[in-house]
């Protein structure tokens, strides 16, 4: 067992687990985050992506012990309240998906991968980048529109601020 400290969408935890528990179990099954899904167990889908410190891991394959010390986000931690991030509201706006079992996980590499190319992300760069989330409804289309159009919202956003 270790004793693990870290601070999970704000607040912070400290959590006493076998060496071999998985951030996603924690998640889950410790802290009630459910919206962090599991598709494959096997770092395919990217269903379970989380931020790590800011930026997006597979919590499937990463194990606790590892991220002692560290800031974890998930997607209940995204909004304001109940302002959805411009990331949720682009995908609500543009259909970007169907029964949602990819979502969170798309989100967040989504919002990771916006963050890192800023306005310079073209859609050809952006199918690359999603090429570890794996989506079995929408045929990406609407994915890509969403993330394109969250990026001019996250850019009026932070000029907002
Ligand atoms: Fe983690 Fe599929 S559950 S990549
Ligand atoms: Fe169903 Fe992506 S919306 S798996």
């Amino acid at each position: 067992m270790s004793k693990v400290s870290l601070t999970v969408n704000g607040k912070a935890v400290t959590a006493e687990v076998e060496d071999r528990t998985l951030l996603v179990h924690l998640l889950r099954d410790h802290l009630n985050l459910t919206g962090t899904h599991v598709g494959c167990d096997t770092s395919q889908c990217g269903a379970c992506v989380v931020h790590i410190d800011g930026r997006a891991v597979k919590s499937c394959t990463t194990l606790v012990g590892q991220v002692d010390g560290a800031t974890v986000t998930t997607i209940e931690g995204i909004s304001r309240g109940d302002e959805l991030h411009p990331m949720q509201a682009a995908f609500r706006d543009n259909h970007g998906l169907q029964c949602g079992y990819c979502t969170p996980g798309m989100i967040m590499s989504a919002i990771d991968i916006v963050n890192r190319h800023g306005s310079d992300l073209d859609e050809h760069t952006l199918r690359q980048e999603l090429e570890g989330n794996i989506c079995r409804c929408t045929g990406y289309h609407n994915i890509v529109k969403s993330v394109l159009d969250a990026a001019s919202r996250m850019k009026l956003a932070q000029a907002a601020e």
